[in-house]
């Protein structure tokens, strides 16, 4: 029997490319999105929003009734927001984390007591680079995922006695539809921030726009499936993107703060 992959955000970008890289491996791929009208898929595209527990459990029931079991959730909804953390209005943070943050731990405690059932279960979470670190006007965004990022460290200790496994994928720039769904403070003409927010702005722009291909982040997907025990964290990005991380660990805080400075041009 094909293994059943849940993938939420599969719409565009990353999902959609995941959800088509793994139907052509053989699996029955059900896909997410808030408005799945919308184009047509390889893949069965289904409604949900992440930001809504019944939407969730609507969804998971449907794919219980039609294949009486998911063996892997793809955790890839999500949303950018930039801004000086001064100026982004809290509602709108909020909101980011609800998605980003608080829909993935939706998505993971609704599938739990099914692969708690199964005694088997994949979980992957797509997380970013940037959770390693607070970059600059993207400091909310970082926070999400860094939060989901050690969240998925603590629950994949908590699940592994009942054979479910969690890991968290980490990309860096991907070529996607991230930036025009992103939620941006406007650039306030009178503001303090307004020249520098405006060249990091069209900085992170010119980054996903020259970002990777997101088959590369598929195919690290597909690997991870096939592993018998996933690590905790995987990264997909450039070989400096990737670097950046270990660099944190290793340089004093002050070094790592000016070389991040320095990159983003403050
Ligand atoms: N692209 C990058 O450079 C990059 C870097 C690091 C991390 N990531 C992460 O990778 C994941 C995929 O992003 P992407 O780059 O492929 O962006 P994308 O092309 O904008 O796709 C985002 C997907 O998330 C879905 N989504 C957004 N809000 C949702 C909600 N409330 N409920 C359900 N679905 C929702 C969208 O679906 P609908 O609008 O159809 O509902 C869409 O399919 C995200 O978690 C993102 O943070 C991306």
């Amino acid at each position: 029997m094909n293994k059943v992959v849940l993938i939420t955000g599969a719409s565009s970008g990353i999902g959609k490319v995941t959800a088509e890289f793994l139907i052509q491996k053989g699996f029955k791929v059900y896909g997410t999105s808030r408005t799945p009208e919308k184009n047509d898929f390889s893949f069965d595209l289904i409604q949900l929003d992440v930001n809504s527990v019944e939407s969730i459990q609507k969804t998971i029931q449907l794919i219980l009734d039609k294949e009486g079991k998911i063996d892997i959730l793809i955790n890839n909804a999500g949303m950018g927001i930039t801004g000086p953390i001064e100026e982004t209005p809290t509602d709108k943070m909020r909101n980011v984390f609800e998605t980003n943050f608080f829909g993935a731990i939706e998505m993971m405690k609704a599938v739990l007591p099914q692969m708690r059932k199964q005694r088997a279960g994949l979980i992957i979470n797509v997380t970013s680079i940037a959770g390693y670190m607070g970059l600059p006007f993207r400091g909310i965004y970082c926070a999400t995922k860094g939060a989901l990022e050690i969240a998925t460290e603590a629950i994949r200790m908590e699940v592994k006695e009942f054979g479910i496994r969690i890991t968290n994928v980490a990309p860096g720039d991907f070529a996607t539809n991230i930036a025009a769904g992103r939620y941006h403070t406007p650039v306030f003409k009178d503001s303090a921030y307004a020249v520098i927010y405006q060249k990091n702005l069209d900085l992170m722009d010119a980054h996903v726009d020259n970002g990777r291909d997101p088959k590369e982040m598929a195919e690290q997907i597909y690997t991870i499936i096939q592993k018998s025990n996933p690590k905790i964290h995987y990264k997909v990005g450039s070989f400096m993107q990737k670097f950046s991380i270990v660099l944190k660990r290793i340089l004093p805080d002050n070094v790592y703060e000016k070389l991040i400075m320095k990159h983003y041009k403050l």
